[in-house]
């Protein structure tokens, strides 16, 4: 089949005829991607070969697509199905800048007609990764998408509020009845608000004044932190050291899983995110966790309570437009890029 390949670690992207279609598990549903969004675990994999189990290698893992085929234990999807969603990464069939790709049922969702296809591929890793770092990591239970909690008076702070799994992490908190101070620079000022925050403050001032504004909007009383940009552990620990004198069990979840920050200011529970194993059979207890979270981000989308990032689409229909979307995002493009893979 016709896709974007990677021969080995650090080759450049091409688009080739010789890809190998995806041969489907009982679980499993065979997708024609339409839209990918890309991620920066993109570039990572290529440069790095992290995550990747076998080359070449196919990039793209957050797809909306139209199922052309479904495995014989399948129960909730049909084929025609549009569905969306990050299925995993650097296996066999996982890539969705291809003709086809594969999802898996219990982790899939079915996008809803108040969200376009571009839209939908911009919701999977960033709003997985938001749930699994607030819903996992900090102790949030998680919310009834039919009674909503209000709004009580804790904060999470969401360190890096600017990006994709960052904006996914204030709505989330919102919904899961949080207010929310978000950490981003003055051009994502806007995009934060408008999905939720309560306070921003501008993570490229100095670090005494950021943490003196956390401690004035919280009055001191913090008790979650999420990184979803892997740069802030220092600042965490100073943030911690600031706020000690508060009482309750305190909690940190980062994207940055590779590192070991040892103990924490406050005893503060560290949580590593790590949605990279997902999809793949031996992460069994991720899967889990991860289709839980998929019903109710699913309900919370298909009332329009979870919102798409703002996107940019990059390059015609076609394969190629994957390889540019991916040099856009590498550049450092404030909103989540989008190519038009195939036509529906
Ligand atoms: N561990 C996992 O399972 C996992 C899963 C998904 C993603 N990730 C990782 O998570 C990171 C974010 O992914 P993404 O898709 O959200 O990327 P993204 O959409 O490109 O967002 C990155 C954002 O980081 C912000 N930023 C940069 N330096 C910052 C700092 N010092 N403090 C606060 N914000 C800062 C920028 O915000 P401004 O626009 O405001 O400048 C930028 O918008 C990436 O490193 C990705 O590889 C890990």
């Amino acid at each position: 089949m016709k896709g974007v390949k990677v021969d080995q670690i650090n080759d450049n992207y091409q688009v080739a005829t010789d890809l190998k279609k995806p041969i489907l598990d009982s679980n499993q549903l065979l997708v024609k991607p339409i839209f990918g969004a890309v991620n920066p675990v993109d570039e990572l994999m290529r440069k790095t070969g992290l995550l990747v189990t076998s080359w070449p290698w196919t990039p793209c893992c957050d797809v909306a697509g139209v199922i052309v085929e479904i495995g014989s234990e399948v129960t909730k999807f049909k084929v025609g199905d549009r569905v969306f969603g990050c299925q995993g990464v650097g296996f066999p069939g996982s890539g969705g800048a291809a003709e086809y790709c594969v999802f898996r049922e219990d982790i899939a969702f079915k996008k809803p007609d108040n969200v376009s296809f571009a839209e939908a591929a911009t919701i999977g890793v960033g709003c997985q990764t938001a749930a699994l770092g607030l819903w996992s990591g900090l102790n949030i239970a998680l919310p009834d998408p039919q009674n909503l909690p209000a709004l009580s008076d804790e904060w999470v702070l969401v360190l890096g509020g600017g990006g994709s799994v960052g904006g996914y992490a204030v709505q989330l908190s919102k919904l899961s009845g949080y207010k929310v101070i978000a950490s981003v620079s003055a051009r994502s000022v806007g995009a934060a608000v408008a999905q939720g925050a309560d306070e921003t403050i501008d993570y490229k001032t100095p670090v005494d004044e950021q943490v003196a504004k956390i401690k004035e909007i919280t009055k001191g009383k913090l008790h979650r932190i999420i990184d979803t940009t892997s740069f802030n552990a220092d600042f965490v620990k100073k943030v911690l050291e600031e706020i000690k004198d508060d009482a309750g069990e305190k909690y940190f979840a980062s994207v940055n899983d590779w590192e070991d920050f040892g103990p924490l200011p406050g005893d503060a529970k560290f949580y590593p995110i790590s949605l990279g194993p997902l999809g793949r059979p031996e992460a069994r207890e991720l899967n889990e966790v991860l289709s839980k979270f998929t019903t109710i981000i699913q309900a919370l989308v298909d009332a329009g309570k979870v919102t798409p990032s703002e996107y940019s689409l990059v390059g015609g229909i076609g394969f190629e437009g994957f390889i540019e979307a991916v040099k856009v995002q590498s550049s450092g493009s404030a909103k989540k890029v989008v190519a038009q893979l195939q036509e529906e």
